[in-house]
């Protein structure tokens, strides 16, 4: 059902301070709070004695008490006391601490081996961390399995039903589709080609990133999938031809699908970009234009999700637009099928001639 051993966004940097964070991630109870010197903290939601969940205790400092009969686990998962037993808690009180990374405004959680937490592994959303570019990012839980929302964001075809409404556009609809399928990730890229920079309906599309006037440009929308969950859309505006072009007008939306349960995602959205950066209103109307877009989507990936619970759901009946849907999924089952097969003893690692 899932690839455990990869890092999953499992919070917000704004989201983590004095409180506590519950969370489900890959169907797991998840408590996550700021240390005092500022390190995040993930420990299972579930206190060893009577399963209560930790998240409706209290801090004591960096340690959580439990709510039920006071417990106290540290940050590394440890009991650290057990009220009214005159010795040191015993080993088998001790709780999951998953591995965690706070980056590019996200917290990274690895859900599966320890041992094989590689920061170097995070997907790269260095941009929302870097000089140059201003954006924000916030998160949307959506009852529906997150395949359903990778499919849907690796497919730049079904804009023109879909959001006949906002953002799709004929010119858009009309450029075509190409299908990039690397080792761990999927490249769909759609280009409209030598437009006016001013002409309101190729810009749409475009996040409002209008060129100034009396040149030709090209409007590129590139969409990545990097399995198991990692999504982006770039939007970028160019002088026609100029890939390379310095003064290139780029919006990026994010990001991370992390399955909450197996009927239900959570989605990290964002939207950065590298222009008009003093410009509140705009981050404000990309969030809006971001969130209707989406809203869109949403009653069709609940109505797909009803279909699963109902038992109704039958294989899909592929056409040539979903390429770049089928090679991500085959990737996201390969990784799936990898960890199954290779179980609790790590990578397979194969021995040298
Ligand atoms: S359930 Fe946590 S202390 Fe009893
Ligand atoms: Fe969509």
């Amino acid at each position: 059902m899932y690839a455990r051993n990869h890092w999953y966004a499992a919070g917000m940097s704004h989201e983590l301070g004095d409180g506590l964070l519950a969370r489900t991630i890959l169907e797991e109870p998840v408590l996550m709070y700021r240390t005092s010197d500022g390190k995040v903290i993930a420990l299972e939601d579930r206190c060893s004695h009577r399963n209560a969940p930790l998240s409706l205790g209290r801090r004591i400092g960096d340690v959580i008490q439990c709510p039920y009969h006071g417990l106290e686990f540290g940050g590394g998962g440890s009991c650290t006391k057990i009220p009214r037993l005159d010795r040191k808690p015993p080993a088998s009180y001790t709780i999951r601490a998953y591995p965690t990374v706070e980056r590019d405004r996200y917290v990274w959680l690895w859900p599966g081996d320890p041992a094989l937490a590689d920061p170097a592994l995070i997907p790269d959303y260095s941009w929302q961390s870097q000089d140059g570019w201003t954006g924000t990012v916030w998160l949307r839980t959506i009852k529906a399995g997150y395949v359903f929302n990778i499919e849907n964001l690796l497919d730049l075809s079904h804009l023109e039903y879909v959001h006949a409404a906002t953002i799709s556009t004929e010119k858009f609809n009309d450029a075509p589709v190409i299908t990039e399928v690397h080792e761990n990730h999927v490249d769909v890229f759609r280009t409209m080609e030598g437009v006016d920079s001013d002409d309101p309906e190729a810009a749409r599309y475009t996040s409002g990133s209008a060129a100034p006037g009396g040149e030709k440009v090209d409007r590129q929308s590139h969409v990545r999938y990097i399995a198991p969950s990692a999504f982006w859309l770039h939007t970028t505006t160019y002088r026609s031809g100029c890939k390379d072009d310095p003064d290139a007008k780029i919006n990026r939306f994010g990001g991370p699908n992390t399955p909450e349960t197996a009927s239900s995602h959570h989605h990290f959205m964002s939207t950065y970009r590298n222009y008009a950066l003093d410009d509140e209103s705009l981050t404000q109307l990309l969030v809006d234009m971001a969130n209707t877009a989406y809203s869109e989507d949403i009653p069709l990936l609940l109505k797909q999700q009803d279909r699963v619970d109902a038992g109704t759901y039958k294989p899909i009946r592929a056409l040539p637009i979903d390429k770049g849907v089928l090679a991500g999924i085959k990737i996201l089952e390969r990784l799936i099928e990898r960890e199954r097969v290779e179980g609790k003893d790590g990578p397979v690692v194969i021995a040298a001639e």
